[in-house]
């Protein structure tokens, strides 16, 4: 089970006047906890004003890179994102979780791929990470990104971009769309909506063609932008999503059950698995979730937004039912094998168990 490690703090890149870029070092005996795969995220915790948040931030770096790297950008009145980009120095140490999430798809150096990425704002930091391990370790694929931001001085990792796009002139197309200043060519400036995407499909970007189509951004954005792709006929199964906050709880994939929601007074006797030792409580079966309630019974369970986004608190249901109330994390398949996000889940049958482990 993801444990907290402490990391330091070996670099910190001004990268935008809201951004920074910040390079971490594990201890030694964590080194291999630590590896991961491109579009992964490591979330961290810290206590603010006597309350522990815990924040996830995507790696920036390539996998071949031998760093470990996050990109911050700075969300007006944000605790977190403020005190990384004003109070936090070199040498400080952060508590992070191993890296997790599903943002990725297979390297096979052998095949000839066409890769899309559509990034807005900070939603860049994945697909860079992406966009460096298949140019490196896939030679005969091509990937084209598409990046959207409000003006040019927000564009993060603009250098790196730049340098990727010298070295891989003929596989790696960048396209910048800028909302408030106007490029030579109408094409390259708005939003990046659906009207956008369609433009661009017609005029520049073959999308029917890709094999994977990677999407990360403000919701909006990224629900215009995988209609747009749905149009051209690339199936779900070829796009894959990264959301960093949801402005809509609840409105996600929901699985109901023919005996629908749970009564708010009936209990169930709930056994949770992890790290192999099982801990068993009693909670309400239409109150908090689950995850609440094995955290209010002394169980030292994973979580991060407690908002069906990151996917950090998910567990298999290996007995009993649950009721999802939103889940913007998990692929359709994790959910038909059982797993669920444990801070949406609330108990339907009398005897639940979960298994953090699997
Ligand atoms: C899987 C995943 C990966 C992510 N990767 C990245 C990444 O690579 N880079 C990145 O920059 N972000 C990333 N995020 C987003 C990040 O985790 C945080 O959500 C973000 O940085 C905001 O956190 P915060 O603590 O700064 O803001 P919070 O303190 O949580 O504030 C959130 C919002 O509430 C508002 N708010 C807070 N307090 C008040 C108040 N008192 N009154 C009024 N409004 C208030 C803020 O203005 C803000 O809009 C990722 C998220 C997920 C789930
Ligand atoms: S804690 Fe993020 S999805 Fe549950």
């Amino acid at each position: 089970m993801a444990r907290f490690h402490p990391l330091t703090v070996t670099d910190i890149r001004r990268d935008t006047r809201d951004a920074v870029v910040l390079t971490l070092e594990p201890p030694a005996d964590a080194r291999d906890a630590f590896r991961f795969i491109q579009g992964q995220y490591l979330t961290f915790r810290r206590v603010f004003d006597g309350e522990e948040l815990r924040r996830s931030y995507s790696i920036c770096a390539g996998r071949g890179e031998g760093v470990l790297r996050v990109g911050i950008k700075r969300v007006e009145g944000g605790w977190f994102s403020g005190f990384a980009n004003d109070d936090l120095k070199v040498g400080d140490v952060l508590d992070a979780m191993p890296p997790m999430g599903n943002f990725h798809a297979p390297i096979e150096p052998e095949r000839r791929k066409r890769y899309l990425g559509f990034a807005g704002g900070s939603g860049i930091t994945p697909l860079i990470s992406i966009v460096k391990t298949v140019l490196a370790e896939e030679p005969l694929s091509s990937f084209t990104l598409v990046y959207a931001n409000r003006s040019a001085s927000a564009v993060m990792f603009r250098e790196e971009l730049e340098d990727l796009k010298s070295l891989h002139i003929s596989r790696f197309n960048l396209v910048h769309i800028l909302e408030s200043e106007a490029p030579e060519i109408d094409l390259f400036s708005g939003r990046l909506d659906r009207a956008k995407c369609d433009a661009l499909f017609d005029q520049w970007i073959d999308a029917a063609g890709a094999d994977l189509a990677f999407i990360c951004g403000p919701e909006p954005m990224m629900l215009a932008v995988a209609e747009a792709l749905r149009a051209r006929g690339v199936p779900d199964g070829r796009i894959k999503f990264e959301l960093f906050a949801s402005a809509s709880p609840g409105k996600a994939r929901k699985r109901e059950t023919a005996s629908g929601s749970a009564s708010a007074g009936a209990r169930a006797a709930v056994t949770v698995v992890m790290d192999g030792i099982s801990k068993s409580f009693e909670m309400a079966k239409g109150g908090e979730s689950v995850l609440e309630a094995a955290i209010a019974s002394r169980i030292d369970a994973p979580f991060a937004c407690k908002a069906g986004v990151c996917s950090t608190c998910r567990a298999k249901v290996v007995e009993g039912e649950v009721e999802m109330e939103a889940n913007y994390a998990l692929e359709d398949y994790e959910v038909k094998r059982g797993y669920v996000l444990t801070c949406q889940s609330r108990p339907l049958t009398d005897r639940l168990v979960i298994d953090y482990d699997q």
